[in-house]
């Protein structure tokens, strides 16, 4: 568990300085709760050992893994850039008071809409992900905007190259949606050059979190940055080549995680990069090819979202019923807990992510009984499977860990189970972050037509 997450006097599971048990006293569980310092922990760690490595460098949050305006605001008192996908981040940017230069606005399916409010309010930089978004873009800047918006290209791998490599890896960017082939780039480049509403800043890539269908292994993920970082300075190489022009930024998106030693992921992954290896493969290659090929210092932004909040949020959940059952000689133990499930945090269903999970009202008892978790679905929803804990009795509180990224972001009201609330913790304060939804509140979303009622 990161250092803000410890074991009180009370044997209770603290946070930030925050007695779990209070807080669900407090708010009543299920609840999320933020870690704020380890927020800020995470992004100093990646930030300083990227900076050692290559000094020009910019960590920016993906707003994607978690946009909850606390955290936003969080990264943003750290400096750091975050990013938008749609006008709703956007606007949940706003919410947590960050400032236009700040934003990246990224994404593969901006609307008219949104490519004309990011224009309007100057966000910093918009990644464009196809030619014809360049050209879109290119209808809907005045030609004597002033400053010129800056603009970076999104480019996919070269698939052909790659394929003979790393298949695996060749086959997902193939698959993948994402962004244009060189000969688009150069094309969008083109267009931006050739627009003086522009400011063709630099390139974007993005490899994730290189272990959905796929081996992962700590030095694989770094071959695929390192891979990355390559294909994209060739397209660097390329532009500079074709139109004279030198970019000032590198993007090379996120995927890198905090790892947890107990396991977390598909396949419970023990071993991660540290940020001092991510900083090599990424950092590293940046600085070694841009001098090899003339391409200057761009400004390496770091579109880190899991590697921020994974391990800053666990989801508090109160075990309710329970039962055993038995087949033969097997006996299998469940534990239900109340008012959420797997569903709150999609992810485990859809990869079997393994999150651990700790008793938070008895930490110091011995984890010697074996039990699956579940919710109160009508489908498979379990949270953990056959995991070590202590006997599970009703009412006792659980932590899932590793809850911050692409869980309350992807959450599920499957079932009429409403979202739970969040809070966030900070040096022994607590403050509601997101509002419980209530029963009340779902059932007022929907209509039946006059017809029916
Ligand atoms: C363009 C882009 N940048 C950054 C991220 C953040 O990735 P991660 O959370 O793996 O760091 C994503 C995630 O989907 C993304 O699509």
């Amino acid at each position: 568990m990161p250092d803000a997450f410890r074991t009180n006097a009370a044997g209770h599971l603290e946070i930030d300085g925050c007695d779990v048990v209070d807080l669900a006293a407090e708010f009543g569980a299920p609840f999320w709760v933020i870690s704020e310092s380890t927020i800020r922990a995470n992004y100093r760690r990646l930030r300083d050992a990227f900076r050692r490595v290559y000094p020009a460098t910019d960590v920016l949050y993906a707003t994607k893994a978690n946009p909850q305006p606390a955290i936003i605001a969080a990264c943003l008192a750290e400096g750091a850039l975050v990013d938008a996908v749609t006008l709703g981040h956007l606007r949940l940017i706003e919410r947590a008071g960050g400032a236009p230069d700040r934003i990246v606005f990224n994404g593969n399916s901006k609307t008219e809409a949104e490519l004309r409010y990011a224009l309007e309010r100057r966000v910093g930089v918009i990644n464009v992900d196809s030619l014809e978004e360049m050209e879109l873009l290119a209808t809907l800047q005045p030609r004597t905007a002033s400053p010129p918006q800056r603009v970076c290209l999104r480019v996919a791998v070269d698939n052909a190259r790659l394929r003979a490599e790393d298949e695996q890896l060749a086959k997902a960017e193939w698959l993948g949606k994402f962004g244009m082939d060189p000969l688009d780039a150069l094309a969008a480049a083109a267009v931006a050059l050739g627009h003086p509403g522009f400011d063709l800043a630099g390139l974007h890539n993005h490899l994730g979190f290189t272990v959905y269908n796929t081996p992962y292994s700590p030095s694989l993920d770094m071959l695929r940055h390192e891979r990355c970082v390559e294909q994209t300075l060739e397209v660097a190489r390329d532009i500079r080549a074709e139109h004279g022009h030198r970019l000032a930024i590198l993007n090379m998106g996120g995927g890198y995680r905090v790892g947890n030693p107990e396991g977390y992921g598909p396949g419970r992954l023990t071993e991660f990069p540290t940020a001092d290896d991510y900083a090599m493969a990424v950092g590293g290659t940046a600085k070694e090819l841009c001098a090899e090929w003339d391409l200057g210092t761009p400004r390496l932004i770091l579109e880190a979202g899991g590697y921020l909040v994974t391990d800053a949020v666990a989801l508090v959940a109160r075990v309710g019923l329970a039962k055993t059952r038995r087949s033969g000689d097997e006996t299998r133990r469940w534990a239900y807990v109340e008012n959420t499930s797997a569903y709150h945090f999609v992810r485990r269903l859809m990869f079997r992510f393994h999150h651990e999970v700790v008793a938070a009202n008895r930490m110091n008892d011995a984890t010697d009984t074996r039990v699956s978790i579940a919710g109160p679905i009508c489908a498979d929803d379990d949270l953990a499977a056959e995991i070590l804990l202590p006997a599970l009795r009703r009412g006792d509180l659980l932590a899932i860990l590793d809850n911050g990224s692409y869980c309350e972001a992807v959450t599920s009201d499957y079932c009429a189970v409403p979202i739970p609330p969040a809070v966030m913790v900070s040096d022994g304060r607590a403050a509601l972050t997101r509002r419980r939804e209530t029963v009340d509140d779902l059932v007022a979303r929907f209509d039946v037509p006059a017809w029916l009622a």
